[in-house]
């Protein structure tokens, strides 16, 4: 493995340090939970037996996870640290150096760097501002070839916001089959999706595998809760396998504090969904109003992926100095998804409205005090 430090977690804004910050649209979840938030007896949590706890994870926390599912149970559940543990246990597991593999571009850092530290061939499909960001299935055929282990997509995508539409997932599905090949779907934002939510990925064929988390949708990124679904076995196997090599099992306290959230889900599910539309509503608002941005309108997630129209009349580095250091605003810049600077990830989920508001004033204001000046 050839690890290398990602600058999405080099410039986060928990490495910066969140008090430098004052308007963070940097974050990809909803507002942080607090611990008081999730009611758990107090005597349950003390007489929680520190042990190593199962190696799949607490069985009663992933028979939730796919409740609801018609054909999903527990055994299809494998609990990680977080997504991102999940990523790299699926990627580690069927990559080996010189295989291929098909992901889209951008992505989530994760989703690309794990495969290239691996030492796979990445064949990238690129998904273009001016087509709406939108999925080229056939590009994704023909990019297919006898050495592609699996082909990788992230819906909701991050860091767009767009989604697939299910017939088309269905038919990427498909193109895996006829290759024996596994489809990995990221839906870490699945729950955020803005329309009816799509079936879970393993929904669409034994062959289809998902990761996701308690991350995103449920503001609880320290938890580190996330997990694989594959109903294949053999996979399976081999993911446990990597699991107990990593770290044997999760911690029962993490799990414990997880399985009591996900009891009381529904409760918080609502609240966050009308939090997420009318943060969103004013973005749609403010960017109506941008003569300097344009973007492609999300339809889930809590981030979008503006960009600068001209991006040569404009200090796109002064511009990203300007915005933290005199309206104390955070965004993602387009490299923490190696994509040109001059694309940047709005977070509109986590911060308050009010905050959200301020930090896209500064966006504006910071946008006029970089304009290069005018020629001639
Ligand atoms: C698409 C996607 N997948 C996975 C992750 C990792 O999330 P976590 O490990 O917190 O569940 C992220 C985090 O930003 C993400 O955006």
């Amino acid at each position: 493995m050839r690890y290398r430090r990602m600058p999405i977690e080099i410039e986060s804004p928990e490495q910066l340090g969140y008090s430098s910050i004052r308007n963070n649209l940097s974050e990809s979840s909803y507002t942080d939970a607090l611990f008081q938030d999730i009611e758990i007896p107090a005597s349950l949590l003390k007489g929680l037996v520190l042990c190593y706890g199962s190696h799949m994870g607490h069985e009663g926390l992933r028979d939730l996870i796919v409740k609801g599912s018609p054909v999903l149970d527990r055994h299809d559940v494998l609990l990680t640290i977080g997504a991102a543990a999940a990523l790299f246990i699926i990627a580690t597991s069927l990559l080996e150096p010189g295989d291929e593999l098909v992901v889209v571009h951008p992505n989530y850092a994760t989703n690309l760097e794990t495969p290239r530290a691996i030492g796979a061939a990445i064949r990238h499909i690129d998904l273009h501002f001016e087509k709406g960001f939108a999925l080229d299935l056939q590009a994704v055929k023909e990019a297919v070839t006898v050495r592609t282990k699996y082909i990788s997509v992230t819906y909701p995508h991050n860091p767009t916001g767009v989604c697939l539409r299910p017939e088309d997932m269905q038919q990427l599905a498909a193109i895996a089959q006829e290759h024996h090949i596994p489809l990995l779907v990221d839906e870490t934002y699945r729950d955020m999706t803005f329309g009816p939510l799509p079936p879970v990925a393993p929904e669409y064929g034994d062959h289809v595998i998902s990761v996701s988390s308690l991350s995103k949708t449920y503001g609880l990124p320290g938890l580190r809760m996330g997990w694989i679904i594959c109903r294949d076995r053999r996979w399976m196997e081999t993911f446990l396998a990597a699991k107990e090599q990593i770290h044997i099992c999760g911690s029962p306290l993490d799990e414990e504090v997880a399985y009591h959230y996900m009891l009381q889900k529904e409760k918080h599910y609502q609240g966050i969904v009308r939090a997420i539309r009318g943060k969103f509503d004013v973005v749609k608002a403010w960017m109506q109003q941008q003569d300097d941005l344009e973007w492609v309108e999300p339809d889930g997630g809590c981030v979008c992926f503006p960009r600068i129209k001209e991006p040569e009349a404009v200090d796109v580095d002064a511009f990203y100095k300007l915005l933290l250091e005199k309206y104390g605003t955070y965004v993602g810049p387009g490299h923490w998804f190696d994509m040109p600077k001059h694309y940047m990830r709005i977070g509109f989920g986590w911060p308050a409205v009010e905050s959200l508001r301020e930090g896209l004033e500064g966006i504006t204001a910071s946008l006029r005090g970089s304009r290069r000046p005018e020629r001639g």
